[in-house]
């Protein structure tokens, strides 16, 4: 293996699926952050950035926020210190124009290491989109009925106030499915082509999905 190479794992699938709940579960156990984009669009609407502006209204319609605006951000958020061993890439990248653009910023590190798909019907997906719950202070993700707080609406980490997310509700879930199987889901070709896609039950409990997805970094060596 190469000196400079680095751990870059994609989480695909559709919205819902659970790639935040488990990106932010294995952080800490494989010491690679997650690099979400949706996470950093909302962090940049909250601090009313100029990225932030340009992205509300993408967002809030479930649609793409256009690529050179999104590659850009990945770039940079990708060359800071903490991505120095790789990265759990949750969110990213959403097409084929964005998936050739991070197999050029990866090339100096050995390309995308792995890329496991959450697989799940929509039914499922609107039931867990649907009762979804945020922590507006921490960021930190509920379900009212999978994982609830203990206390109602108040987040258990930092005792910040849950709220729904904006593209959360019916209209835009729908929207954003669309999204998914039209712009997203030929990513599933593009990385079974390079022999690194992995299929994962997301329909199974939390824990469930979290024992699979780790027997899949196993094989690569990723953890022990
Ligand atoms: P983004 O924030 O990335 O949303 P998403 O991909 O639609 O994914 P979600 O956050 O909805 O779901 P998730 O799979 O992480 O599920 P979670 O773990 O939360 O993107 C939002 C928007 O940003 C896009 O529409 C777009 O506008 C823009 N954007 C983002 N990236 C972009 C890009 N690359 N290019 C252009 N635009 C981009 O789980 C969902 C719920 O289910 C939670 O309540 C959780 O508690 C529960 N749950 C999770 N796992 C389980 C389980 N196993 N059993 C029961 N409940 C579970």
């Amino acid at each position: 293996m190469a000196a400079n190479h680095r751990t870059f794992i994609v989480f695909l699938g559709p919205p819902g699926s659970g790639k935040g709940t488990q990106a932010k579960r294995l952080e800490k156990k494989l010491g690679l952050p997650q690099v979400a984009t949706g996470d950093l669009f909302r962090y940049n609407m909250k601090h009313n950035t100029e990225l932030g502006q340009q992205a509300r209204a993408y967002m809030d319609a479930g649609e793409l926020v256009p690529d050179e605006l999104t590659i850009r951000m990945v770039e940079e958020r990708l060359s800071q210190q903490d991505c120095a061993k790789g990265a759990i890439l949750d969110g990213f990248p959403r097409n084929l124009n964005q998936a050739v653009a991070l197999d050029m910023m990866l090339e100096p590190y050995g390309g995308v290491t792995v890329a496991p798909l959450f697989q799940v019907d929509d039914e499922i997906i609107v039931e867990r989109i649907s009762g979804r719950r945020v922590c507006r202070n921490c960021g930190a993700v509920y379900h009212i009925k999978f994982n609830p707080p203990k206390q109602d609406s108040i987040c258990d980490i930092c005792g910040g106030e849950l709220y729904q997310r904006e593209d959360d509700r019916p209209q835009t879930v729908k929207n954003r499915l669309y999204v998914y199987y039209k712009q997203t889901s030929p990513l599933i070709g593009y990385y079974f082509a390079k022999g690194i896609l992995e299929k994962i039950d997301a329909a199974k409990s939390v824990d469930e999905v979290t024992m699979t997805l780790l027997a899949v970094l196993k094989r690569y060596g990723i953890v022990e």
